[in-house]
Order: structure tokens, then C-alpha cells, then sequence
């Protein structure tokens, strides 16, 4: 805990407020890829599951419209603090469960899923990619970020996913199969590390290296 809250104060992490994760201010190669694709995107991008708005600052900041939705009402609070007055008018902040949502189809012209989509369990986890298919337009692109199953170094999770997977449990892990049974076309999905340099030393060893896995995935034109 103490490694935790050294980290907090280094000023590149937080805790959420609801207790889901932490907020990261550093862009990880597969959210960068994201970015660099919504460079003078004409339609809406959605950041789901947006926390305190980091994605969504620097799509703001390169243009875009953004719709930033968080589970915590709290979470949007701080995002508003935190985005400039004049960029305002191109943010709209929805708070909801993010599988609830329903945008029109075809609408979005991007989705980042960062860092979230872990909490989900089948169906929903499933049913949310086949509505996030819905909701792009062809050529849209999804970012998701998700922490890998042994991210993290506690052996009695690590068992329970072993014993979810053995007894054929549908979603005990990730795999990037949905997204392709949902219709999307995976364009680069693998591990990173989600390290930061200023971590103290403590920190660095409670994580796994290569502890999250990215995915960016389009909806193909038809
Ligand atoms: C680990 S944080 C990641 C925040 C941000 N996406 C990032 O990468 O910095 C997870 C966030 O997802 C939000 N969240 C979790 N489940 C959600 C859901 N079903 N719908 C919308 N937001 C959700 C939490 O409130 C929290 O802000």
C-alpha cells in the first residue's frame, strides 16, 4: 500500500473514486495508435469507461468531438475540471454503464474501451463488442486496453482464472476471437508493459511484465 500511494503521489497515477483501477497519464503504444487514428475525425469518437479523461483530454486537444462516458458521475466531474473552456463545446459526458448505452448505428467514427472492459462477465462482455460493431461506422476504429490475467502477482486470483478456465467457463480470460466473431478485422492485438519509469522500485515488482493487453480492431467497409 505504500508503494501504491508513493505512486499516486508521483503524480502519474491516481486511484479511481469508485475503486476501479487506476487512472494512468501515460499514452500506451496501442492507445497511441488510437490517437494517431482519430487525428481529423469528422464524427464523434466515444471514450468509454473514460475515468478521468486522459484519452479523451488529448482527442479534445487534437480536434475531435468527443462523447466521454463514465460509470461514476464523479469520474465526469473531474473530467470537466480538467478540459479547457473553449474545447467544452465539443464534449459530451454520459454517465451510464457503458454496456447500457445506445448510440445510433454506424454514428461513431472511434471507441476506446481502456482498461475496463476486465469487469465484464459473458454475456455482457460479449454483447458489448457486438454493440460497439454496431454503433461504428466501417472503417471506425476500437481501441481496448485490459489488464492480463497475471498482471498482477496474487497466486489466489491466478487460481481461481485456472479453475474457471478447466471447468470451460466462457469468459475466464480474454480473447480476441469476439472481436472477430462480432465482425471486426483485429489489426494488432499483443502484451505491453504497463510500467511507468517513475514507479518506486516496490511497485515495479508487485507487476508482471508485459501485464496488459492492447487490441485495435476496425469495422471493415462492406
Ligand atoms: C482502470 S480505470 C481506466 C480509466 C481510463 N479508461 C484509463 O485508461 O485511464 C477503469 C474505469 O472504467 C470505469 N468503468 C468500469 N466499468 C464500467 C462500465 N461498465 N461502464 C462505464 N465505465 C466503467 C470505472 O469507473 C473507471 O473509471
Amino acid at each position: 500500500m505504500s508503494a501504491l500511494t508513493s505512486a499516486q503521489l508521483d503524480g502519474v497515477m491516481q486511484t479511481t473514486l469508485n475503486q476501479m483501477g487506476w487512472s494512468v497519464e501515460i499514452v500506451d503504444p496501442y492507445t497511441g495508435i488510437f490517437l494517431k487514428r482519430m487525428h481529423g475525425a469528422r464524427q464523434p469518437v466515444a471514450d468509454l469507461g473514460c475515468g478521468f479523461g486522459i484519452v479523451t483530454e488529448h482527442l479534445l486537444a487534437d480536434g475531435a468531438t468527443v462523447i466521454a462516458n463514465d460509470i461514476a458521475p464523479a469520474h465526469l466531474e473531474e473530467v470537466k475540471r480538467r478540459i479547457p473552456d473553449e474545447q467544452r463545446a465539443n464534449l459530451t459526458l454520459v454517465a451510464r454503464d457503458a454496456t447500457q448505452l445506445d448510440f445510433p448505428a454506424d454514428s461513431l467514427v472511434g471507441i476506446m474501451a481502456g482498461r475496463w472492459v476486465h469487469f465484464l462477465t459473458s454475456p455482457a462482455f460479449r454483447e458489448f463488442f457486438q454493440k460497439a460493431y454496431t454503433w461504428l461506422a466501417s472503417g471506425g476504429t476500437l481501441c481496448v486496453t485490459v489488464h492480463a490475467m497475471k498482471a498482477w502477482c496474487a497466486p489466489d486470483v491466478c487460481r481461481e482464472y485456472e479453475k474457471n478456465r478447466e471447468s470451460g467457463m466462457e469468459w475466464p480470460g480474454w480473447s480476441a476471437n469476439w472481436l472477430e466473431d462480432a465482425g471486426f478485422l483485429v489489426e494488432k492485438a499483443g502484451l505491453y508493459d504497463l510500467m511507468i519509469p517513475s514507479y518506486p522500485a516496490s511497485y515495479r515488482s508487485y507487476l508482471a511484465s508485459q501485464n496488459t493487453i492492447g487490441v485495435v480492431a476496425i469495422k471493415p467497409f462492406r
